[in-house]
C-alpha cells in the first residue's frame, strides 16, 4: 500500500479529510451493523438533540506504526469501556464494546494510506463520536443516535514538539463535584473554550482547572492530566472524580512502576505543593506527554527545576517507555497493542 504523499514531520494537530469514516445508526431501540462511506457530512434535522441540547460523547486514541511495520492501536479496549460511561451519564445507549473496536480496526484499516509512517513523528488520530439526532425540544434525551468514526493524521498537540510549555491557574472551572468532568462530553469542552482562548490571549499554551469545590486542589487541563514528579523521584498524579480518567495516565502508572521501578502515589494534589515538585507534565492521547516548564498562580510563577529548554529527565524517560511501547521498540504489557495489519 503506497502511503499518501504529506509532510508527516511538520502536521501539526488539526483535521486532515482521509477516504474513509465509519456510521452506525441507532433506531427503535438497536445499533444497526455500521458500514464504512466516503461522505464526510452529516446532514441533521435543526432540532437534532446534539444541536439543542448538546447530547454527544467522544473518543480519542490513535494508530501508531510500529518498528517492525505493522499498524496498531494503544488499549482500545479502554476507550470502548470509557464510552459506554459517557453515552450511560448521558442518557444514551451505550455502543457494544466489540462495535467500537471493529469500527476502529474498519476506518484505520481502509485509511492505511494515510497512517503516518514510523519514525515520522506523526500519528494517526481517532476520533469516534456519538450523537442524538431526531428532534428534540422539551428537555429529554434523544431516542435516534449516530456513533461516527473518522481519522486524521496528526502531529504534536502543543507547537514545538517536547519544549516545555507556560501554563495558568485558571479562574474558570471546568467541572464540578457530581457533574460530568469524569466523562468525555462535548458540553465540557464547549465550556472550556472561552478559558483556552483567554490562557492563549494572554501568552499561556493552557490551563490548570482547580476543583471546584475548594480550589486549592489541582485538577486536569481541558484536554490533558497532569503528572508530577517529586525531587526524591516519585511520581505523582492527582486524583479526583471530577477529572477524566486518562488512558494515557493510567498507562504511565503502571509504566513507572513496573517499567520503571519508580514509586507512584494516585492522591489529591494541593495546588500550595506544586513549587514543591522537580518536574510537570501533562499527559494524554494528543498530549503524549508534554512537560510543563512554568506555572502561573495570579502573577506567581512556579518555575519546576527541569527549566524551559528541555523535558524533565524522569518525564523523559516515561515519554521514551511509553512511546516505545507503542511503537513496538518496548515489549507491551499483555493486551495493550491490537495489531490491526
Ligand atoms: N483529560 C481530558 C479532559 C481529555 O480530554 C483527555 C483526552 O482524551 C485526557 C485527559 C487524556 O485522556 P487519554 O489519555 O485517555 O487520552
Ligand atoms: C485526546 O487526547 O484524545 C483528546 O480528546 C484531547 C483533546 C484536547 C484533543
Amino acid at each position: 500500500m503506497e502511503k499518501k504523499n504529506l509532510d508527516w514531520a511538520n502536521l501539526g494537530f488539526g483535521y486532515v479529510q482521509t477516504e474513509k469514516r465509519y456510521v452506525s445508526v441507532y433506531k427503535d431501540g438497536k445499533w444497526d451493523n455500521g458500514t464504512l462511506t466516503e461522505d464526510a457530512t452529516v446532514t441533521l434535522n435543526e432540532c437534532a438533540g446534539v444541536f439543542q441540547y448538546a447530547q454527544t460523547v467522544f473518543e480519542g486514541l490513535k494508530a501508531y506504526t510500529t518498528e517492525d511495520g505493522h499498524i496498531v492501536t494503544f488499549r482500545p479496549d479502554l476507550n470502548a469501556a470509557r464510552m459506554v460511561e459517557s453515552a450511560k451519564r448521558l442518557e444514551m445507549p451505550p455502543l457494544p464494546e466489540a462495535q467500537f473496536i471493529d469500527s476502529i480496526n474498519q476506518v484505520v484499516k481502509a485509511n492505511a494510506a494515510y497512517v503516518p509512517p514510523y519514525g515520522s513523528g506523526a500519528t494517526l488520530y481517532i476520533r469516534p463520536y456519538m450523537m442524538g439526532t431526531n428532534p428534540v425540544i422539551g428537555v429529554k434525551p434523544a431516542d435516534e443516535y449516530m456513533y461516527r468514526v473518522f481519522v486524521t493524521p496528526v502531529g504534536p498537540y502543543f507547537k514545538g514538539g517536547a519544549k516545555p510549555i507556560t501554563i495558568k491557574i485558571s479562574d474558570f472551572d471546568r467541572a464540578a463535584p457530581n457533574g460530568t468532568g469524569h466523562i468525555k462530553a462535548g458540553l465540557n469542552y464547549a465550556m472550556s473554550l472561552h478559558a483556552i482562548v483567554t490562557a492563549h490571549e494572554e501568552g499561556y499554551a493552557e490551563n490548570m482547572y482547580l476543583d471546584a469545590a475548594t480550589r486549592t486542589k489541582v485538577e486536569e487541563t481541558g484536554g490533558a492530566n497532569f503528572i508530577f514528579i517529586t525531587k526524591d523521584g516519585k511520581m505523582v498524579t492527582p486524583k479526583s472524580d471530577s477529572i477524566l480518567p486518562s488512558i494515557t495516565r493510567r498507562s504511565l502508572m503502571y509504566v513507572a512502576e513496573h517499567y520503571l521501578g519508580m514509586t507512584v502515589e494516585h492522591r489529591e494534589v494541593y495546588k500550595d505543593e506544586l513549587k514543591d515538585f522537580a518536574e510537570a507534565g501533562l499527559c494524554g492521547t494528543a498530549a503524549v506527554v508534554s512537560p510543563v516548564g512554568k506555572i502561573v498562580d495570579h502573577g506567581t510563577e512556579i518555575c519546576f527545576p527541569s527549566g524551559m529548554d528541555e523535558m524533565g529527565p524522569v518525564t523523559k524517560k516515561l515519554y521514551d517507555t511509553l512511546t516505545g511501547i507503542q511503537m513496538g521498540r518496548i515489549e507491551a504489557p499483555e493486551g495493550w497493542i491490537h495489531t490491526i495489519c
